[in-house]
């Protein structure tokens, strides 16, 4: 954790809650914040664990913001493109 109050203009909401972490969400929640370190974009996006979002049933589930796009089902490559369509490649630049 920093020291300063860091604001990310990008947030990645992963649900780690036990539906989304037994189905993975936790991994691929680690393989974007990988992304993000390998990419030098550490500081401007940011991968925020949240409980439960009441959408067990699409478990994995994570959202993507500003761009409010929200993966169910979630899989590394889903979670991959997402990052590439929401992130790197989104209108707001990074
Ligand atoms: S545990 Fe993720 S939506 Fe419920």
């Amino acid at each position: 954790m920093s020291n300063g109050f860091n604001v990310p203009e990008k947030v990645i909401y992963v649900c780690t809650g036990s539906k989304c972490k037994k189905k993975g969400g936790k991994e691929i929640g680690k393989t974007l914040r990988n992304l993000i370190k390998d990419m030098g974009l550490k500081g401007k996006v940011e991968v925020v664990k949240t409980e439960c979002t009441d959408r067990c049933d699409f478990a994995p589930v994570m959202s993507f913001q500003p761009d409010n796009a929200w993966l169910s089902y979630t899989t590394e490559e889903k979670a991959k493109q997402a990052f590439q369509d929401h992130i790197i490649h989104s209108d707001k630049t990074v």
